[in-house]
């Protein structure tokens, strides 16, 4: 099938388009490089042999985009693009609306005249909110804390109405929990802009020595050791899932939601101990307060992708840790 990706040069974007190339998928991009930049389609490319065509264009950009779906004959979309820093939600929260509803809808619209019937959406675990109970099944209530989380459970809400009005298409709503870890190669991986706002980035430039210490956020949470638990989740498991669901889709009609994580929960102290045993670098940390906003322990209930997909996550922790050392390590600027 010929796929097209938007936001395909960002993190878990370029790790999905390996796999679809790798699966006999051609792929087509779209990115806007807000967050990302080019190179990383051209070590995808050199790692797969396989050629991308890509389009550096905004995706709210109608007749820019009209013209991909005029070139190509694309049958499955798999939507990716969108602004993703909670912080930066809070402070820009029109920009943040704006970029990541205008681009859905002007997608959406697309898709129905030129009949592409399939998508594969990245939402995410953050549209639980402060969930109840752990691990989290797909049928929890759900609600946001933040603009970004907003535009996440706003375009659910979105893509159900707008399947119901298109016979015959399919879409299939993925709820990530915590992508970390890199491509085994070292070629590609999370090459965040300024001070890392997650974990896993933190780590790896805290063991680079870019940065002195790793702030641990609270250690008085009721949970193992009182620090923060969350499901990592390896993303070329991730990328993996985003092949299953698009198997999936192809058999199917209407809308379908689905966690994409490993079920296992893990602390922060935990990941910093795996981390250092992995990889064997020190990782020197204070524990500091509370961040706002967040919870003390989130973790999938993924038996529902386990079951309808026959997807699984199979690499663990120390996997995840090695695999963002060796990107860490072999591109210290990142793409740069
Ligand atoms: P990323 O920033 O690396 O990738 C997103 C890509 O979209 C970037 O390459 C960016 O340049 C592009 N983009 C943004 N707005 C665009 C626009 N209007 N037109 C064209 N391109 C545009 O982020 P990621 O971690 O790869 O996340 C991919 C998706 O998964 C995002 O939608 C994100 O919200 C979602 N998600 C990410 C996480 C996470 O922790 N990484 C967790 C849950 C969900
Ligand atoms: N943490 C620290 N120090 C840091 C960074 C994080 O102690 O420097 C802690 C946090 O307090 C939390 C855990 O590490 O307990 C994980 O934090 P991340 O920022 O890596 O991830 P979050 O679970 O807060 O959020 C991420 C994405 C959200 C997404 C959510 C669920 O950033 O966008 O996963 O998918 F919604």
């Amino acid at each position: 099938m010929t796929i097209l990706v938007t936001g395909g040069a960002g993190y878990i974007g370029s790790h999905t388009c390996i796999e679809l190339l790798n699966q006999g998928h051609k792929v087509v991009v779209v990115d806007n490089l807000v967050n990302s930049h080019s190179e990383s389609l051209q070590r995808v490319e050199e790692l797969t042999g396989k050629n991308i065509p890509f389009y550096a264009v905004d995706l709210s950009n109608e007749a820019e985009i009209t013209k991909v779906f005029s070139e190509h004959s694309i049958e499955a979309v798999i939507h990716f693009a969108g602004l993703k820093a909670v912080g930066e939600s809070v402070k820009q929260p029109i920009r943040y609306y704006d970029n990541n509803i205008r681009s859905t809808l002007v997608l959406c619209k697309l898709m129905q005249s030129f009949s592409v019937k399939h998508l594969v959406f990245s939402s995410s675990a953050t549209v639980y909110g402060l969930a109840e109970s752990n691990p989290i099944p797909e049928t929890a209530p759900l609600s946001a804390t933040n603009p970004y989380g907003r535009t996440k459970l706003f375009i659910e809400y979105i893509l159900n109405d707008w399947i119901t009005t298109f016979d015959g298409a399919s879409v299939a709503l993925l709820r990530y929990f915590n992508p970390v870890g890199a491509h085994a190669s070292g070629r590609i991986g999370e090459d965040p802009q300024g001070i890392p706002n997650n974990l896993m980035p933190y780590i790896t430039q805290v063991a680079a020595v870019r940065r002195e210490k790793l702030s641990i956020f609270g250690n008085d949470y009721d949970t193992v050791d009182g620090t923060g638990v969350r499901d990592y989740i390896h993303v070329v498991d991730l990328a993996m899932g985003h092949v299953k669901a698009l198997d999936a889709l192809i058999h199917l009609t209407g809308s379908h939601v689905y966690n994409l994580g490993t079920g296992n929960g893990t602390s922060v102290l935990e990941l910093v101990q795996a981390f250092q045993q992995a990889t064997g670098q020190p990782i020197p940390y204070e524990i500091s307060a509370r961040r706002p906003g967040d919870v003390a322990t989130c973790f999938a209930d993924s038996s529902k992708a386990e079951r309808e997909l026959n997807w699984k996550a199979v690499r663990g922790i120390v996997e995840m840790c090695r695999d963002s050392w060796k990107w860490q390590k072999e591109n210290p600027n990142g793409y740069k």
